[in-house]
């Protein structure tokens, strides 16, 4: 009952392949800084396997819901309450059907609760349904973080638990836990440890590389081999894979499984797979509603830069109307106006937003905007985005946008020092000081700044690193761009600015 997937080649062009049903017994884990290819390889690894075994793919981005055109997944929306996650994990179990949780749009208390709902249905199972299931968990770390973040304690516990059952008492139930994560130290050890197959991509921190090299039981000395792995390239070692450590680069995606057993019989999907388990059976227990459903996601930042930064058509006369109406777009272009002005004074950034927001209403009120003034939130989200206004170029570039969608995870006090650090790597500009960075989060402490640099790196959005000189370097994984090096100490660059001015 040997099936060999496929996953690309060696260094000696040999076939890289993994045995899958070692793999159903023994479990992997993936772990690669964002962007070294961790998710293409979960997609190679599925599309191998889809065949041969029912898969489960618990899906933080909604990257994987294309697996339903061509190997016919269904995509399970997690917008639903806990309850009815578990009541179709179940069926998802009793009728064998391939899915992706996709879990797009929540936010990451409530991923947290909707995975921990579908996997508790799983692995809750009657006992006549413990056929075998592929579970992919992409960045693992946000359902099994090491320690404790932003989330309510009691998400965590929840969602830990359902990863911890997923890969230390899953087997028995035949659940096969496959899980990537960019940030091997912010995976919880108790859930990395019972993996016994690895691939290991490119690595860049230091803390990441000693668990990893604890975990293959290596040297640290091997382990930095780690940091200069290229984007697909992943060492693999583990019982499924290579007793030794073996250089692996991993193959297309979108091609069609190839059958080499004879012997285990293709796995084959119903073909009314969303009716079977989106109905429930007649005599299923219902269970009360525990979970409500989430609130509509806020304005995305992204929405307003686009409109903001749409080109408005040259300001013609305006209209007599007998009716007074409100011109949105020139109402905008005013609070635009506005917004330049609050923050062409060198003083605004030590400005509360709430001082700012009443300058701003009272300038509302004399400049005779119409309409009502934007709410407290909404201003907030003009600031932030206001504050770093990029040049055109770099506005239209895909990796200001995939910026934007980044800060999109953020709040909104966070935002704008998030897109000023992206704005520099995406121009190659000197990484900004701490003091600039202080004026920008709306403070006079440095060490606030270097605490929010020190979050979003645990977040996985940046990695920070000083060069010989101490100049500091932010590399951003996701837009393949870094900062050029920057004296933490500098002075604000705003200073020249202001010493003008006065
Ligand atoms: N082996 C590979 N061959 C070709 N392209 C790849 C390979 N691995 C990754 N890529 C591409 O590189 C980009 C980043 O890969 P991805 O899997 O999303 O990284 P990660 O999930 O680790 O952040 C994607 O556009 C992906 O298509
Ligand atoms: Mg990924």
């Amino acid at each position: 009952m040997k099936v060999a997937i496929d996953m690309g080649a060696t260094t000696g062009a040999a076939p890289a392949t993994l045995d899958l049903e070692e793999l159903l017994a023994t479990r992997l884990l993936v772990q690669g800084n964002s962007g070294s290819g961790k998710s293409h390889l979960l997609r190679r690894l599925l599309e191998q396997s889809a065949p041969w075994v029912q898969q489960c793919i618990i899906d933080p981005e909604g990257d994987f819901t294309t697996l339903s055109e061509k190997f016919g997944h269904t995509v399970v929306d997690a917008t639903r309450t806990e309850a009815e996650l578990t009541r179709i994990a179940a069926r998802v179990r009793q009728h064998r059907v391939s899915v992706v949780l996709n879990l797009e749009g929540l936010d990451v208390e409530q991923q947290m609760r909707a995975a921990a709902a579908f996997l508790g249905g799983m692995f809750d199972a009657d006992r006549d349904f413990w056929y075998p299931v592929l579970v992919v968990v992409d960045e693992a770390q946000l359902f099994a973080p090491a320690a404790a973040g932003e989330v309510s304690d009691e998400a965590r516990k929840l969602s830990l638990g359902a990863m911890t059952n997923l890969m230390c008492r899953g087997r028995k139930r035949g659940l096969a836990g496959v899980i990537a994560t960019q940030r091997l130290a912010k995976l919880a050890k108790n859930v990395a440890a019972e993996a016994s197959n690895f691939l290991m991509g490119r690595t860049f921190l230091d803390i990441d590389m000693a668990r990893a090299a604890d975990l293959l039981g290596m040297e640290k000395r091997t382990a930095e081999q780690f940091r200069d792995l290229a984007r697909g390239h992943f060492i693999a070692l583990g019982p499924a894979i290579s007793r030794r450590p073996l250089p692996v680069t991993i193959g297309a995606v979108e091609t069609s499984a190839r059958s080499t057993s004879p012997k285990l019989t293709p796995f084959e999907a119903p073909v009314d797979a969303a009716d079977l388990i989106f109905t429930a059976d007649p005599d299923e227990a219902i269970r009360p509603v525990v979970r409500r459903a989430p609130a509509p996601p806020p304005p995305s930042t992204n929405d307003l830069l686009a409109q903001l930064s749409r080109a408005r058509p040259p300001a013609e006369e305006a209209p007599v109307t007998l009716f007074p109406e409100i011109d949105e777009a020139e109402r905008d272009a005013q609070i635009d106006a506005i917004m330049a002005e609050l923050l062409g004074d060198p003083d605004a950034s030590f400005r509360t937003v709430a001082v700012l927001y009443q300058d701003f209403l009272v300038r509302c009120r004399i400049r005779r905007v119409p309409g009502e003034p934007p709410a407290l939130p909404a201003f907030k989200r003009r600031l932030a985005v206001a504050r770093v206004a990029p040049d055109k170029e770099v506005a239209q570039s895909d990796g200001w946008q995939q910026a934007l969608t980044m800060s999109e995870t953020l709040t909104e006090d966070v935002q704008g020092v998030f897109l000023v650090l992206a704005q520099a790597a995406l121009t190659s500009a000197p990484c900004p000081s701490d003091a600039t960075l202080a004026r920008l989060y709306g403070t006079h402490s440095s060490s606030r700044a270097r605490r929010l640099l020190t979050w979003f790196e645990e977040r996985g959005l940046l990695v920070v690193r000083l060069d010989f000189r101490q100049n500091r370097v932010v590399a951003f994984p996701d837009l393949s761009a870094e900062t050029a090096a920057g004296d933490p100490n500098g002075p604000d660059a705003m200073a020249d600015v202001r010493g003008a001015a006065e």
